[in-house]
């Protein structure tokens, strides 16, 4: 049921959310670009932990939930030719690289988190749902802060593909292998970012999203899913888990921005990218127990590293 629910995006016009939100003064807090923020906000931008111990205290597995919905949304992670690969940034505890994994037997999936733990919890609930993964890799990584391993794209790969563009055929760019250091797999065909850039800092998204473009491929896709401005979980913040314009720290540390479709836009195209798709995801549930419209907005992207 809610599987469906996070799939099918157009229940209501997110126009119309919108204007019900800024003409509600109990919200107005949401609204300003100048709204007195919490004062300990530098403290929460600085702090690297609130992820680690937000894993180490759901080691049950009971949080874990598959997006079952992914390939439905993404149709080219079971498309794409037999030897892609893909970086999964912000993997959690595996929530999007397992459907990726049992959808698609011929895809190398990469996975990174900024929290040890996080690769446990992942591993784990792989281990449980698949037999042998052994087209699975993880490794931890701060992404808005440190550049991914020279594994992934050596500097020499990073500068040179534009080069091996020019020179290149779609062919070459789908089994592109960096020719000088044999541990380097020469960049990926997809980065997915889904619910992680949310929970980085607003300030450190830009490098963060250069850093992803850095890794890509010419003609690489990044696939992007987030929170979406006023979706429910937004609104019930209270005014001092402010801590930017639309972003809150949660109380266990952990951070979440809702994007505008503005800001998807200028933050990737700024990188570099080329927007393919770009669309809010507007669902519409009933808690029928409180009689109550819940309003679910997620933003759905897709944005292409050019040749
Ligand atoms: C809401 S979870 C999303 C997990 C997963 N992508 C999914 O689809 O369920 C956000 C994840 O991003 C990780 N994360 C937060 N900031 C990060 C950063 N700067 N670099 C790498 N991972 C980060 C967190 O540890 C957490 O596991």
């Amino acid at each position: 049921m809610e599987e469906a629910a996070e799939y099918h995006s157009k229940d209501f016009e997110w126009d119309f959310l919108k204007n019900i939100v800024e003409n509600d003064p109990s919200l107005s807090h949401h609204l300003h670009h100048q709204q007195q923020h919490n004062n300990d906000s530098q403290k929460y931008l600085q702090d690297p932990h609130p992820w680690q111990k937000f894993h180490s205290r759901h080691s049950s597995g009971k949080f874990f939930k598959e997006r079952r919905y992914l390939l439905k949304e993404f149709p080219e992670l079971v498309s794409c030719g037999e030897n892609s690969n893909l970086l999964e940034v912000g993997c959690g505890n595996g929530s999007t690289v397992l459907p990726i994994l049992r959808g698609n037997k011929n895809i190398t999936v990469y996975a990174c988190d900024c929290s040890s733990e996080a690769l446990v919890r992942t591993k784990e609930n792989i281990d449980l749902a698949i037999d042998t993964a052994e087209n699975f890799h993880s490794f931890c990584c701060d992404f808005s802060m440190s550049e991914f391993p020279d594994w992934v794209a050596c500097d020499r790969c990073r500068g040179n593909f534009m080069l091996n563009h020019s020179e290149g055929s779609e062919g070459m760019r789908v089994n592109y292998k960096c020719s000088l250091n044999d541990r380097c797999i020469g960049g990926v065909d997809f980065v997915t970012l889904i619910f992680t850039l949310s929970a980085v800092p607003k300030e450190r998204m830009p490098r963060a999203i250069k850093e992803c473009f850095a890794v890509l491929k010419p003609g690489g896709l990044l696939l992007f899913r987030d929170y979406g401005l006023y979706d429910m979980t937004m609104l019930r913040f209270e005014p001092e888990k402010l801590i930017g314009f639309r972003q809150y720290v949660r109380s266990d540390g952990t951070l979440s921005y809702f994007f505008c479709l503005d800001t998807v836009r200028k933050l990737f195209t700024d990188a570099g990218f080329i927007e393919v798709e770009l669309e809010n995801c507007c669902v519409k549930a009933v808690n029928r127990r409180k009689g109550k419209n819940m309003y679910r907005v997620w933003v759905h992207g897709k944005f292409e590293k050019p040749f």
